[in-house]
């Protein structure tokens, strides 16, 4: 089979194309590299994927690329699932003047994307949606059925996109699924996640910031359990699904940063910040949907996940030197 993933670059896309790769797909990745993080950890990941003849990589900004009709038609020939992982990601930098490319990378860039797959009767569209479009709520576990208010403006453009992708099922067929992520971690992190700094601070004796008391609960979902539910959604997801994708173990920042310290041996050097606006005190799937329509149970502990992620640390950003 022949899939498209975008954002193949970063932490979540890269890992996704992989999975296809290793089970004998053809994957055609797209990345535009934006500036966010250094280039250098998205070489290594690409690097990764090169390996595997059935990869092609096309360095390119989507909203651009798709909306050249020849250009999109001749790409999403024979393609039996579109996986939409590129976003510009990060609550605290979408405050501020930085917004236009939130817009562009996250809303615009799928409409152009949603526009060249309508008519597709075969085609699966798989979208990376997010645990952000919630907001702050009383209410635990998140369900999908929840009124979305989102806290930030990273949070307000995916859910617009997510309104976007449901669109294109209601009005024009296309067999979408929208899946929210709770906060994922894993090797390949990105770098202004705090898993990374923290392991990384663990290792270095770098300063690692703390936004707020510490106390605030994260539902930590491992990568790979991010990538089966995505094989699934193509699948089994149901036309205009929405579809919660949690690790199953909400825990505390404090609590992290017990963990790390048992995983590494070492200890973070932890500097504490007042909270930053658009970070949502809790967050906590139910998983029920997905478990019951994608068969999804998340399979990986948060010491198992934490292990793997360290490991990737101490051999790969440490020494990308990054
Ligand atoms: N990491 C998480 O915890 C998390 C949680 C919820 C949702 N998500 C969503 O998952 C997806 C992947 O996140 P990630 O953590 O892997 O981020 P990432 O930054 O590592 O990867 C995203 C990639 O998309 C590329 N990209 C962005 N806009 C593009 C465009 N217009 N054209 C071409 N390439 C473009 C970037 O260069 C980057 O390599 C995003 O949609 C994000 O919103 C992530």
């Amino acid at each position: 089979m022949r899939y498209i993933v975008t954002g193949v670059a970063g932490f979540i896309g890269s890992s996704l194309a992989q999975a296809l790769l290793e089970r004998g797909d053809e994957v055609v990745g797209i990345d535009c590299f934006i500036p966010y993080y250094p280039r250098e950890i998205k070489e290594w990941n690409l690097n990764q994927l090169k390996a595997f003849q059935k990869f092609e990589f096309i360095e390119a900004e989507i909203g651009e690329l798709f909306s050249n009709r020849v250009q999109a038609d001749r790409l999403l020939e024979g393609v039996s699932a579109v996986f939409h992982q590129a976003a510009q990601a990060g609550v605290r930098a979408s405050w501020g003047s930085y917004f236009e490319t939130y817009t562009t990378c996250n809303i615009l860039a799928t409409q152009r994307l949603l526009e060249s797959c309508k008519g597709r009767e075969y085609l699966r569209f798989v979208y990376a949606s997010s645990s952000s479009v919630y907001g702050e709520t009383q209410k635990f576990p998140m369900q999908e059925s929840d009124l979305p208010q989102p806290v930030s403006p990273y949070g307000v453009t995916k859910l617009a996109a997510e309104h976007l992708v449901r669109l294109y099922t209601h009005n024009y067929g296309l067999h979408t699924v929208s899946l929210r992520y709770f906060t994922v971690y894993g090797p390949r992190q990105r770098p202004d996640m705090a898993f990374h700094r923290l392991l990384k601070s663990a290792f270095t004796g770098e300063q690692f910031t703390l936004f707020g008391s510490g106390e605030q609960t994260r539902d930590f979902t491992y990568v790979s359990d991010i990538v089966e539910a995505n094989l699934r959604a193509a699948e089994r997801g149901r036309p205009g699904g929405v579809y919660n994708i949690g690790g199953g173990s909400r825990i505390s920042m404090n609590h992290v940063i017990e963990l790390v310290e048992k995983v590494t041996g070492r200890q973070p050097r932890v500097v504490r910040l007042d909270r930053e606006k658009g970070d949502v005190t809790h967050t906590g799937a139910d998983v029920a949907r997905a478990a019951t329509e994608l068969g999804f149970t998340p399979r990986v502990s948060i010491e198992e996940g934490l292990a793997e992620e360290a490991k990737y640390i101490e051999r790969v950003i440490l020494k990308l030197g990054v």
